[in-house]
Formats: structure tokens, C-alpha cells, sequence
């Protein structure tokens, strides 16, 4: 396509947004599709989008569209959806239940413990997490090169009742990218360009949809001005303290140790 003039760009680009369109092929078929527009910010958008960084992407999450496609997909009973955001990776390694994911890196040590169970609350058998977030200094492995690439983040499958574990730390607020035209909207807008602190999940189970969401410390900063609109009612979790010298020595943390605990509940695919 790029050797086509910037109108002819338009044309492919507007027969691709019908029925034909799909994951792979829509976000260059909207970059296209802005290929004769008068307006500097979104030209500038596309001038800014590469495979590592899509401005229109955090274009949708700022504007809330983002947001408003997990709403609207919402099925009742389940947990919310919440925004992917542009730091999960496919190849995180398996690891085992119970895992420590902090391998003696600075933060606050907290044990997450989670539940998967269907829209009645019963278990789900064959369940699995993905997991992934930021590390004390706000910064996901991408952003940050002293990080190992495969640092806070891992697959995890459920025992048979469900549950999962794993040691972390607490996550930290960070900004999304304010240095491109999505910043200069912001700006203007006289937003910030903050999250609160979250964990990352993409949850499953055989025969339910999967579940893309966040789960945001109750004490975070932010929590009622999020950047990007993801947190929902029922999102939040108490860190709590908890003071149990056996668990502690089951999870390598000391006693008294923070948690929190989540149940997710999926709906039938
Ligand atoms: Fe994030």
C-alpha cells in the first residue's frame, strides 16, 4: 500500500473497513483511512504509529472508546473487562501455582491469591491466568531495559478447585506516552496522563469467554481520574495485612505479609 498516492490509500483503506476487516488488518486500515485528512492530529498519529507503538490505540483508550467496547461486551454475572493496554506479551513462560514472581527485586512483596469460577460461582477445571504488570519503579520490562524481558509477568494453571497463587509486588501508577499527539490532547484537554496502580489478567477456562481485565490496589492514586477510563466497580481489591507464619513460609514472604484476593467469574462462551 505504501506505494500508492495518499488517495488511492483512502479508497483501500474504506473497502477494508466492512466485513473484511480484522485484528491484523484494522489498525492499518484506519491509519490508512486518514491518509487525506486535513486534521494535523490525526496525520500526526499516524506519523507516530510503528509496530511497537500505536498512538490510535491509546487515541481509543484516552477517549474512552476502549473502555466502552469492555462495557458494552459485559456479560451479566461476569467480571468486568478492562483495557489490554500495550505491555502484555504472547510468550510469557509457564510457571507453578503458588509461584514467587519477585526474585528478590525492590518493592512491597504481596501474595495474590485468585479464584476462577463460572456465573453461579462454581469452579472452573482447566482454568489458567496470564499475568503481567509494572515493577516498583513504574516501568513494564519494555520500558525498561535493566529489567529482565520476562520480569512480573507468567501462565499459571488453576488447581482443580479453581485457585491460583502467586507472589509479587504491589504495583505502581504510571503515565501512558504523553510525548505524541495523544499527550498534546491531554494537555489541552488539561487532563493528566496518569493510571492507578493495577495487575494485569487475561483469565480462561474451556467452553467461557475469555476475560481481559485489571484488578487496581484500593489504595491507589488515580483510582477516580484514570486515563484511560479502565477502572470498573468491582475491580478493586483491599491490600490487606495479613499475619499467618505458615503461609509465609509456604510463599517465601515474611510474616505479617500483604494480600489481596480476587475472584474472577467468567461467562459461557
Ligand atoms: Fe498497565
Amino acid at each position: 500500500m505504501s506505494a500508492l498516492p495518499n488517495s488511492d490509500k483512502a479508497k483501500v483503506a474504506m473497502s477494508s473497513t466492512g466485513r473484511g476487516v480484522d485484528a491484523s488488518s484494522v489498525t492499518s486500515a484506519v491509519v490508512a483511512s486518514f491518509a487525506n485528512t486535513s486534521s494535523a492530529r490525526m496525520t500526526d498519529c499516524a506519523s507516530i504509529t510503528t509496530a511497537e507503538r500505536n498512538e490510535f490505540s491509546l487515541l481509543s483508550d484516552i477517549l474512552g472508546v476502549s473502555s466502552l467496547v469492555d462495557l458494552q461486551s459485559h456479560q451479566p454475572g461476569a467480571t468486568p473487562g478492562s483495557v489490554l493496554g500495550p505491555f502484555h506479551n504472547q510468550d510469557s513462560r509457564w510457571v507453578e501455582n503458588g509461584a514467587n514472581l519477585i526474585g528478590g527485586q525492590a518493592g512491597e512483596p504481596v501474595l495474590f491469591v485468585g479464584e476462577v469460577c463460572d456465573t453461579d460461582g462454581r469452579p472452573l477445571h482447566g482454568a489458567t491466568i496470564d499475568f503481567w504488570q509494572n515493577a516498583a519503579n513504574s516501568l513494564y520490562p519494555a520500558q525498561d531495559k535493566d529489567q529482565d524481558p520476562h520480569n512480573l509477568r507468567c501462565k499459571m494453571r488453576c488447581d482443580n478447585g479453581g485457585h491460583f497463587s502467586l507472589c509479587t509486588v504491589i504495583p505502581q501508577p504510571y503515565t501512558v506516552p504523553y510525548d505524541g499527539p495523544v499527550g498534546a490532547m491531554l494537555t489541552a484537554a488539561k487532563r493528566h496522563c496518569w493510571r492507578p496502580a493495577h495487575f494485569h489478567l487475561i483469565v480462561e477456562a474451556p467452553g467461557y469467554r475469555s476475560l481481559v481485565t485489571e484488578v487496581f490496589p484500593q489504595d491507589s492514586a488515580y483510582l477516580d481520574s484514570d486515563a484511560v477510563f479502565g477502572v470498573r466497580e468491582g475491580l478493586t481489591v483491599n491490600v490487606d495485612t495479613v499475619n499467618d507464619p505458615k503461609i509465609a513460609a509456604k510463599t517465601a514472604l515474611s510474616s505479617p505479609f500483604k494480600r489481596v484476593h480476587f475472584r474472577f467469574q467468567l461467562a459461557r462462551a
